[in-house]
């Protein structure tokens, strides 16, 4: 097929160059986007007279035609074509003639591209988004109802102080409020077309920018046509918050994985949510959290593409720039795949609250409550604290729990013992006593989510 640029040339491009250079295979599922820009781009050529009015209202009705097509599946993607641009130009101008090669008028496929990308990412990042919100939401879910059951805090994954299952989730809805507030920012900045920069030094047209960037709901134009067509810092941007969400996944992944095994037996993963072995009869595998975990691996490798494809580029527009459209579409695929997985996974585990509570029983994570007891009674702390670690060496040496060591052992080491050091170094006094701001206990929690809720309520 003769190239649409192919006048200046003597000889057709050679068929492996041409599958080389083509991005239809992965820039079609821009179509959409594509012909909104397109329409955008011929309501303003009509509206400002550099086409006229009637041709281009055919154009639109055109485009119109050709996405109705395009979506019931009645046309479908030449391969042939170089990309989704050429493609849609080609169909247009196969059906309306003449009236079809003015629509490219004062427009480069520069600014072309590097507005279709923005369209399209700007659709995805409300769908993670939602995403990312109904995780968070059911996190607060599940956080209310567990504000009473204990669980072992750790630091170094050695068990440190008594916390709750609810104040454990809650960390992550925080996570995920601020990954909001990344995609959000993240928007705001790509808010803005570049359409009109032409290939990259504008155009000698009277276009108006203005009238496209409000049809098409940005905020505002580009300022400059070279940066317009030129940067990639938006895919960059989104790929580094989708990075940092996959990341926050894949910690939690990590925990799921480890509370699903043997060793802990903290939850129990529904049976849809889990897999089992082909040899081992036994096995139940969390497949869906470590998936989540390995896919985090790909989506940094995506965010490095990104970084890489640019670092050298002078300006402006450099066909490196096509590779752009698989690395972050392969982020914004994954993100989306691996959240439709988990939150439902997630929701319907089996949370095995005895066994949290027998795990947090045996570490001594009411250690540090022990040695509050004797500041509290008049004791400076570091002596508290030497007296505790005692206690803890006997307990180990005789196979006991500060709970089980008699009152005897205590009342040994210092006077200030008395009986009620059972009821400060309970695991429920311990976890509900830490009512300071952002604490494990209930009140705390029940703040944490109450002010949640509000902040996820403005996504
Ligand atoms: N398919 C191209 C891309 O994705 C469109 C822009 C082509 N521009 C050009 N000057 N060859 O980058």
């Amino acid at each position: 097929m003769a190239k649409m640029w192919a006048g200046r040339f003597k000889k057709e491009v050679d068929s492996r160059v041409n599958d080389f250079n083509s991005s239809i295979s992965f820039d079609g599922r821009m179509y959409r986007h594509d012909i909104m820009g397109s329409i955008a781009h011929a309501t303003m050529l009509g509206k400002t007279g550099i086409i006229d009015p009637a041709e281009s209202e055919k154009i639109i009705a055109g485009l119109t035609g050709i996405l109705a097509d395009l979506d019931s599946g009645a046309l479908s993607f030449d391969m042939e074509a170089e990309d989704i641009h050429m493609f849609i130009e080609a169909e247009l101008t196969k059906r309306l003639g003449d009236t079809g090669k003015r629509l490219h008028t004062a427009r480069s496929r520069n600014d072309q591209v590097a507005l279709d990308i923005r369209l399209y990412l700007r659709d995805e990042v409300k769908e993670i988004s939602a995403q990312v919100k109904a995780l968070a939401e059911t996190l607060c879910d599940m956080a209310a109802e567990h504000t009473e059951t204990i669980m072992p805090g750790y630091t170094h994954l050695q068990r440190a102080q008594p916390i709750t299952f609810g104040h454990h989730l809650m960390a992550y809805a925080n996570m995920l409020l601020r990954d909001l507030g990344r995609l959000s920012d993240t928007a705001g900045r790509m808010n803005e077309t570049p359409l009109g920069s032409g290939a990259l030094a504008a155009t000698t047209y009277p276009i108006d920018r203005e009238l496209t960037s409000s049809l098409l709901g940005f905020d505002a134009p580009t300022q400059n046509s070279l940066d317009g067509v030129s940067d990639r810092d938006f895919c960059i941007e989104l790929a580094a918050a989708i990075s940092t969400i996959m990341m926050h996944l894949s910690r939690f992944s990590e925990e799921i994985i480890l509370w699903s095994s043997w060793e802990f037996k903290f939850i129990e993963l529904d049976d849809a949510y889990a897999t089992g072995s082909s040899i081992m009869p036994q096995k139940k595998n969390p497949d869906v959290a470590e998936l989540v975990r390995g896919k985090t691996g790909r989506v940094y490798g995506d965010l490095v593409t990104l970084l890489s494809m640019m670092k050298s580029l002078p300006l402006a527009y450099n066909k490196d720039m096509q590779e752009d459209k698989e690395a972050i579409f392969d982020a914004v695929d994954t993100v989306k795949l691996c959240l439709t997985t988990f939150t439902p996974m997630l929701k319907t585990a089996r949370i095995l609250k005895e066994n949290m509570r027998a795990a947090a029983a045996k570490g001594f994570i009411n250690a540090t409550d022990c040695a509050d007891y004797l500041v509290k009674k008049g004791m400076p702390f570091r002596d508290a604290y030497k007296i505790t670690g005692t206690l803890v060496g006997i307990c180990v040496d005789s196979g006991k729990t500060l709970e089980t060591l008699p009152l005897s052992a205590y009342k040994e080491l210092s006077g200030l013992f008395e009986a009620d050091v059972f009821d400060a170094i309970r695991l429920e006094t311990c976890a509900m006593a830490r009512g300071a701001l952002g604490g494990p206990a209930r009140e705390s929690v029940e703040r944490q989510i109450a002010w949640m809720r509000e902040k996820l309520a403005a996504y």
